[in-house]
């Protein structure tokens, strides 16, 4: 069953039913001010970080899901009602919800009034901009009133959820005009406000929720938009809000424009906060309300923004006859990939914001899906992740993106996470030719006096793998690898721990991974040849007998007979073996060490293929082990406390399964990379929204596997290293287009039956045109023609900046 359809021309996906299986949301701004939406207009805003900076509240996991939110109230002659329908819920006559690249269009109609809401935060902006468009579709003429309202957070989202004895005394507001002005804590140590204006005149105003609302009412029916009249209440404390009230007439047929303006204001120097004495000084907000005060302002600032979203989504442009492939390549993933750059893991309708910063591995895989649209900004992210980096290689595992420090609470130890760095600056590189950055100064732990190049940085990951391996010569573990919850140095039987956070208890640990040393062999390899690249022949040949060695040891020890054992555990003993009672095959080691190549000329790549295909894949994806775990094992951490079928115990954990098409494109499996994309692929699941439950336009993290109580549904979308890993699988090893350095490679795995297809990529400011032809085979380049000139080899050769290229490629 689906809730709408997809706009491609518009690049919209369009819900018609509010009644989502789940809150189906989308994302506004893009660099320093952001807000959540849904498609019922709830959820809230923030400057840059959303523990530190919340701008407007909300409360997770609440009954009803998903209330609070920017809501507009229409009361028409005692009927109310909101455009999202929600929080009234009353039956609207029209409903629609577009959300599109950064923007949502609420539509709502009741009674002949239609009241069009269309949410976006133009570029440069710290403000969310809101125009409502009231039309009068009756044949008489219609007085109505028109309340917002948003619900200030004491800015942080941690304290003001728990710090009541305090928070229900500090709350301040000012009102000028039609702005009301949030300014808690102003007075002390706080150097920024908040404001919600409107561009006419008010009638009347509400800054007080208790007044608002009423004790004992709800969201669905505020006393003040029941009883038609606002309380002019100020607040002192307790909950502050903002809501305008505006008395509308329209005659039949007229519309009427209001804009609203939920804008964040910070003073860089102190010296400025205050107008007069207790006073803000209000002049910035006056200024971004100014610049969109007229409904004509505020459409060019929207037009400013769809013409940035074409420039960015034209640097890759994919025709394959495949509605919904194109439509994903083109649109979705692309965008999914920019949201989880800028929010890392932080927040989501799953991820509250306030537990989780920029993950180290996290943001370094975020960037491979998302290099391509904006370099520089991909450039300033490495330097970012770089500077909480760890003299010896080591790495805090996140950093807070307001204070850009390494977060002491999770602290560092996941020793996969160094090895991200190379992944993500040669990614860098290869898309911009930018090899000045491994020039650039970077600090340890953001300590100053402790710069060394950033070349340096990737050589200290390097190592830090080489210097930390087990027994067996293979990668040691630390406090987990890519899968969090594989925690081997942990043994936990309190309940009240963190499995996260609790003492990694590695010393005299033989706890090794099989994923590391694939990871390690992959990014090693990538090392070595940036070496090269740079001329530094010794480094090279040094790092390449690691390499080397890492490859033997997996062959050695690392190979269960049909497919690759996961790992050691503390006390030296096999994880993810036919001998194991349980979990016997993991998706992690399968993926990167086919990745690798690891034992391809032995079998080995094609073996452990067979053995995924066998074993882990089912109808929805593939499981990431199995037979699942039905028991805690107190060796393996919280990879055993999931039931089974879900998130690291058996779920389709989406981000993993690229590697394994990965895989098969090493093996030229054409067929099966394709079979195992399309099965997650969002747009091809779209059929299927009710079982799946969360938004058919972005990945979900996690899928339930065939284990789970209910196999096929979905959560937490949106926020996942799963976007980046789509969008690299199919745009560089099933499409086959990959940045190189010299070059644009092509080398196409696609199923034998595709006659080809079409790709516009925009690369190191030139463009090319690339037509691929198939008669048949899943793997090949038997000819490249690059403007009408026949090229040895499979890589396109640079072009000059602002050139447009005709590449035409025969498979065979
Ligand atoms: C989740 C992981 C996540 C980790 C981060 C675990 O509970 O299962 O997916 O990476 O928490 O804190
Ligand atoms: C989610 C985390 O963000 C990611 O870093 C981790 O690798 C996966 N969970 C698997 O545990």
């Amino acid at each position: 069953m689906k809730f709408g359809h997809f706009d491609d021309q518009r690049r919209e996906y369009v819900i018609t039913n509010p009644r989502t299986p789940w809150p189906w949301i989308n994302y506004l701004g893009n660099e320093d001010f952001f807000s959540l939406i849904s498609n019922t207009a709830g959820g809230y805003s923030f400057y840059k970080d959303a523990k530190f900076r919340r701008i407007t509240r909300y409360r997770y996991n609440n009954v009803p899901m998903d209330n609070g939110g920017r809501y507009f109230y229409i009361n028409d002659n005692g009927t109310v009602w909101n455009p999202g329908w929600k929080p009234c819920k009353t039956e609207l006559d029209k409903y629609e919800c577009r959300h599109g690249m950064n923007y949502t269009i609420i539509t709502g109609e009741k009674n002949g009034i239609e009241a069009e809401t269309l949410f976006f935060v133009p570029l440069k902006t710290l403000a969310e901009v809101q125009k409502v468009k009231l039309t009068n579709k009756n044949k008489e003429a219609k007085k109505i009133k028109l309340f917002s309202f948003a619900e200030w957070c004491l800015w942080n989202a941690a304290t003001d959820m728990e710090n009541f004895q305090r928070n229900f005394s500090t709350g301040e507001v000012e009102i000028e005009g039609s702005a009301l002005y949030h300014k808690t804590e102003f007075k002390e140590r706080r150097n920024h406000y908040a404001y919600y204006s409107v561009n006419v005149p008010i009638q009347g105003y509400d800054t007080d929720r208790e007044s608002f609302i009423g004790l004992y009412n709800e969201f669905s029916e505020p006393q003040a938009v029941t009883a038609g009249k606002p309380n002019m209440s100020v607040a002192h404390g307790w909950s502050p809000i903002a809501s305008h009230y505006i008395e509308v007439e329209l005659q039949p047929g007229e519309s009427k424009e209001f804009v609203f303006v939920l804008g964040y204001v910070e003073f860089e120097s102190r010296d400025d906060k205050w107008e007069s004495k207790g006073v803000i000084n209000k002049k910035p907000a006056k200024e971004t309300i100014a610049k969109f005060d007229t409904a004509a302002k505020v459409d060019a600032a929207f037009m400013e923004l769809r013409g940035y979203w074409d420039n960015l989504l034209d640097s890759y442009v994919l025709k394959s006859g495949e509605e919904k492939l194109d439509r994903m390549v083109n649109i979705w993933n692309q965008y999914q990939c920019m949201i989880t750059f800028n929010f890392s893991r932080s927040a989501s309708f799953f991820e509250s914001g306030v537990g989780r910063g920029m993950g180290f591995r996290d943001s370094n895989q975020d960037l491979v899906g998302f290099v391509h649209q904006i370099p520089p900004r991909a450039r300033e992210r490495i330097i970012d992740i770089a500077s909480t980096q760890f003299p010896d290689g080591g790495c805090y595992h996140q950093y807070q993106p307001l204070t850009k420090r390494g977060n002491n609470d999770i602290g560092g130890g996941f020793n996969d996470d160094p090895m991200w760095l190379i992944f993500g600056t040669v990614a860098y590189i290869k898309e911009s030719g930018d090899f000045s950055i491994l020039d650039d100064m970077v600090p340890f732990d953001n300590q100053p006096g402790t710069e060394k190049t950033l070349f340096h940085h990737l050589t200290v990951s390097f190592n830090h793998v080489i210097e930390n391996l087990g027994p067996h010569m293979l990668p040691l573990i630390g406090r987990a690898d890519w899968n969090d919850c594989l925690n081997l140095n942990c043994f936990s039987w309190d309940p009240n721990e963190s499995f996260q956070t609790t003492e990694n208890n590695s010393e005299g640990s033989k706890a090794e991974s099989l994923m590391i040393a694939g990871l390690f062999v992959v990014c090693g390899r990538d090392y070595v040849e940036l070496c090269r690249q740079i001329g530094n022949n010794e480094e090279a040949a040094r790092a390449e007998k690691f390499v080397n060695d890492m490859v033997e040891a997996v062959k050695k020890h690392g190979w269960d007979g049909e497919w690759y054992l996961r790992a050691y555990d503390f006390y030296g003993k096999k994880i993810g073996s036919n001998e194991n009672k349980e979990a016997k095959i993991f998706i992690e080691s399968q993926g990167w060490c086919t990745m690798a190549g690891i034992g391809l000329e032995e079998g080995m790549v094609k073996k452990s293929l067979d053995s995924v295909k066998k074993y882990l894949d089912c109808e929805h994806g593939i499981v990431l082990n199995n037979p699942a775990f039905t028991e805690y094992v107190v060796e393996y951490g919280e990879i055993s406390s999931y039931p089974a079928g879900y998130k690291e115990n058996a779920g389709i954990f989406c981000h993993n399964n690229p590697w394994v098409i990965i895989g098969e494109t090493v093996l030229g499996r054409g067929d099966y990379a394709w079979d195992y994309f399309r099965k997650i692929c969002p747009s091809y699941t779209e059929e299927i929204s009710d079982l799946h439950k969360v938004e058919p336009y972005v990945y979900a993290q996690m899928i339930a596997g065939k284990d789970a109580f209910k196999p096929g549904e979905a959560k937490n979308s949106w926020l996942t290293g799963t976007a980046a890993w789509n969008y690299y699988t199919i745009t560089q090893f099933i499409l086959g287009i990959k940045p190189a350095y010299s070059g644009l490679e092509v080398n196409p795995c696609i199923p034998a039956d595709w006659k080809g297809f079409e790709v516009s990529r925009k690369f190191r400011g030139a463009t090319y045109k690339i037509e691929v032809k198939n008669s048949g085979v899943m793997k090949g380049v038997k000819k490249l023609v690059v403007n009408g000139t026949e090229v040895a080899g499979n890589i396109v050769p640079m072009q000059p900046a602002g050139s447009v290229n005709t590449v035409e490629v025969i498979m065979g």
